[in-house]
């Protein structure tokens, strides 16, 4: 598909400027769909990643104190420039992520609309006014930005990712350093061009790459950087909680989900299938609010399999320029993954009844996947799987399948399907988690507060809350 491949950014950003590595370390980006190199981004330096720190907190005092009007205009600018080249970034997430095209397009409005709900609650940031305990004296109650912040994006959602996470904290008034997953660079360096050249002034955004673990450890143990935000593994969440410590340093983590999708006995079950469709498949399974464990009442196992079955058998594998359901999967790590979720299942006694092998397209393309007769005691009911397979464990009443649904240490989000009144109450209350979707299978949105519980992290992104993340609240009492 024909696309402007002069805007494609390959270098980091440094106060206002595009560079290489100053030793010349470079890092190869492929194309999961044919597994060719297709570009290459700096391996910066340590003292280059100090650098990107040092600009954006020089540059802090004078964004800090931009109006509110000029932020928003700034944003709106930026807003209107990602989306005159949506087609464009849509080509560019498709070739280094792997997902349909129409997905990536989907990922481009996605991300525009955090921008845009962004530059209009600029306007909604407000302090308070507070009765006084003390005599002769008033309190007054300011937001204020946190300051530099650390934003580390994963490569499922190259671009709404970074939009999320920098779009409020522009609009905050914080600056940033950026380090988006080296899987997948190209959109999200390509988007901050976007954003400098919609106006956005010199050192506000810096975009570094290079080696993950020193760069997450620069970032955390900088006393220049006040908070972390990250999307990713619970494993490295943890890590940056804790080289975070020393600096206490405040963080929104959105860490791994293992999300349960249960059909009550009394559900639509077209309506259900076509919403585990929606949670289970959406990028190929490889989100993290993907659902994991599929609990459906035995009374209407038979009819919901059978179905499934249809829809997935249906789904068409591909390049993500090929009008595909389901590219492929990111690197050879998750693949395996599948390889050996599906064999440990399996040994467990679990029973393949779509899928469950290397698609014959060859590389990282993986057969969608159903497996019957799940339990708690396979690897597949506490792992994220990350890939399309679907694990269906049968349950028979509602106490038993709420405790298998809070059995686990991720809580980000759910979903249940039923039509009675009394039971989606009782279990939307009792499921332990951040999300939870009823009778639907996509609930992501910029107006909704994302994020989750337990291990799946800290902090909420979206909506009027996700804002608060970036700002910090500040009493101020004033006495006569
Ligand atoms: C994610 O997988 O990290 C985010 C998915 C979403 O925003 O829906």
């Amino acid at each position: 598909m024909e696309f402007d491949r002069t805007l494609i950014k390959n270098q980091c950003l440094i106060n206002g400027k595009w560079v290489d590595s100053t030793d010349n370390k470079v890092i190869d980006v492929t194309n999961p769909a044919t597994g060719e190199k297709i570009n290459q981004i700096p391996h910066l330096t340590e003292n280059q990643i100090e650098e990107a720190i040092q600009s954006a907190n020089n540059a802090l005092p004078a964004w800090k104190n931009t109006t509110a009007a000029e932020r928003t205009k700034l944003l709106k600018n930026w807003l209107q420039l990602v989306e005159k080249h949506a087609h464009d970034l849509a080509c560019m997430i498709v070739e280094e992520q792997g997902k349909p095209y129409a997905e990536a397009l989907g990922e481009v409005h996605y991300a525009a609309s955090y921008i845009e709900f962004y530059q209009e609650e600029i306007k909604r940031i407000s302090g308070d006014i507070l009765p006084s305990p003390f005599p002769k004296s008033r309190v007054f109650i300011n937001k204020q930005p946190v300051g530099v912040v650390g934003i580390i994006t994963p490569w499922n959602f190259p671009i709404a990712m970074m939009a999320r996470k920098v779009a409020p904290a522009l609009a905050a008034g914080c600056t940033c350093v950026i380090k988006p997953d080296e899987k997948t660079p190209l959109s999200a360096f390509t988007i901050i061009a976007l954003a400098q050249q919609a106006g956005i002034p010199t050192g506000v955004l810096n975009v570094v790459s290079g080696n993950p673990a020193e760069i997450g450890n620069a970032l955390c143990k900088s006393n220049l950087v006040r908070k972390i935000s990250f999307t990713g593994s619970t494993k490295i969440g943890k890590l940056l909680m804790q080289q975070s410590a020393d600096t206490v340093k405040k963080l929104s983590l959105e860490l791994g989900g293992n999300a349960p999708f249960i059909v009550f006995e009394d559900a639509d079950i077209e309506q259900a299938v076509e919403g585990l469709i929606q949670a289970k498949f959406r990028n190929g399974g490889q989100t993290c609010v993907c659902a994991n464990r599929i609990f459906v009442h035995k009374d209407i196992l038979a009819e919901f399999s059978d179905k499934l079955q249809a829809k997935v058998k249906a789904f068409k594998i591909g390049n993500g320029f090929e009008q595909s359901d389901i590219g492929p999967l990111i690197n050879q790590q998750a693949f395996d993954k599948m390889l050996y979720l599906i064999a440990d299942a399996c040994d467990k006694g679990a029973e393949i009844t779509t899928g469950g092998k290397p698609h014959q397209l060859g590389g990282t393309y993986f057969e969608p996947t159903i497996l019957s007769g799940v339990n708690n005691k396979m690897e597949i009911f506490s792992e994220e799987i990350f890939g399309p397979i679907a694990s269906i464990i049968s349950f028979t009443d509602t106490e038993e399948v709420i405790a298998m649904s809070n059995d686990t240490k991720q809580g980000l989000a759910a979903y249940f399907y039923s039509k009675d009144m009394n039971r989606i109450w009782q279990v939307a209350e009792a499921l332990e988690y951040g999300i939870v979707g009823i009778n639907r299978g996509a609930i992501s949105s910029a107006w909704m507060p994302f994020g989750g519980i337990k291990e799946s992290g800290q902090g909420r992104e979206g909506s009027k809350y996700g804002i608060e993340e970036y700002l910090e609240t500040k009493y101020i009492c004033l006495g006569e």
